[in-house]
């Protein structure tokens, strides 16, 4: 008999329900955005967006069985993101998942919201271990070992800002709008690296990132040519930041992989659909790594969207990790420790 996941996840500015069938196949992924709510704020508002998740969260439920046409009588489980996110977001997730599953008696299953983002290359080929993923979103940037399906060691981690937090601060510098990842990786394509930012922390030997450093020097310089009224030019500036992003990514990422012994490298996160990136270590993987496997999940699944949770929920449920009604949020939840 298949399996099929109802996923919900509602972590920080999308709502969005899936049915998954054997954490493999998507039969429907409704991603409902509130990104228009929160443009003109610069950034995300938690209550603004825990608003729109209640508006939303019933309506994406009932699109997602009826475009998988799937009943709710042929469903194995409900799976919900449990966290890491905005705690007012994420419970609405959770209320929804814990009434469906209590009232159609089905089981639980609490998903961590970064091996969702992990597992989304789960849909372009079977995952292969001992893995490396590299998590680059807004709210995170890690290097993460997999010794086997559901284990997670942060081998390297931001030490303060994470990738995608810098794209978006130095967007508003640059008077684009939230979230200006995109727009900075499309400027950066019509410019050089003129400006030569500082590249953190790129030849010491743990895996650890720094990126705010780099968000100030962008910031001051860009300021301080305001100030003596010089004219920047803004192609540069974009493609001048990129370049000392993706070096420091690149640079990381394939020491991380020449260490341990993975068969497969798995970019994930919102900051994975970045264009520059994908070049660039898709060449260095090429030169560096001949026998590496390198994953991408398509750009529509980079993004936050629950049949990522699907995938990942698929492996909870064969380690009949499982949770109860008192299933609470976890805005800072992180990878379980190795058993
Ligand atoms: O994973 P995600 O959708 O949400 C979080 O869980 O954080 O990531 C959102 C982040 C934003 O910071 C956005 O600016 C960045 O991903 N992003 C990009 C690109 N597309 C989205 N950053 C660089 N290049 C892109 N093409
Ligand atoms: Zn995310």
């Amino acid at each position: 008999m298949r399996e099929l996941i109802l996923a919900i996840e509602s972590s920080c500015d999308e709502t969005s329900v899936a049915v998954v069938e054997d954490g493999a196949k998507i039969l429907s992924n409704v991603i409902a955005s509130q990104i228009k709510s929160h443009q003109r704020f610069g950034g995300i508002v938690p209550e603004v967006a825990s608003r729109h998740h209640v508006e939303e969260i019933t309506i994406c439920i009932e699109e997602a069985l009826e475009e998988a046409q799937v009943k709710v009588a042929d469903l194995t489980a409900v799976a919900v993101t449990q966290g890491p996110g905005l705690v007012g977001a994420l419970l609405i997730g959770i209320a929804a998942a814990k009434s469906f599953a209590w009232a159609h008696d089905l089981p639980l299953i609490p998903v961590n919201h970064m091996a969702g983002h992990i597992y989304a290359a789960r849909f372009v080929e079977p995952l292969v271990f001992p893995l490396m993923a590299l998590l680059v979103s807004g709210g995170h940037t890690e290097l993460v070992y997999m010794a086997e399906d559901g284990s997670f060691e942060i081998i390297g981690e931001t030490r303060d800002d994470a990738a995608g937090e810098a794209y978006d601060k130095v967007g508003r510098v640059l008077g684009l709008s939230y979230p200006s990842g995109k727009e900075i990786d499309e400027l950066a394509h019509l410019g050089q690296d003129t400006y030569n930012f500082p590249r953190a922390m790129i030849h010491e030997p743990h895996f650890d990132f720094s990126f705010s450093g780099l968000k100030s020097s962008f910031i001051n310089f860009v300021h301080n040519a305001e100030q003596r009224g010089e004219t920047l030019i803004k192609e540069d500036l974009a493609a001048s930041f990129q370049a000392s992003v993706i070096d420091v990514l690149v640079n990381k990422t394939i020491r991380a992989c020449q260490t341990y012994p993975i068969k497969q490298l798995v970019v994930a996160g919102g900051v994975a659909a970045n264009k520059g990136l994908r070049t660039a270590l898709t060449q260095a993987v090429s030169s560096e790594l001949p026998d590496v496997q390198l994953i991408f999940p398509p750009l529509k699944l980079c993004g936050d969207n629950a049949a990522m949770i699907g995938a990942a929920a698929h492996v909870e449920l064969q380690k009949q990790h499982l949770a109860q009604m008192d299933l609470n949020a976890n805005p800072s939840l992180v990878f379980p420790n190795k058993d």
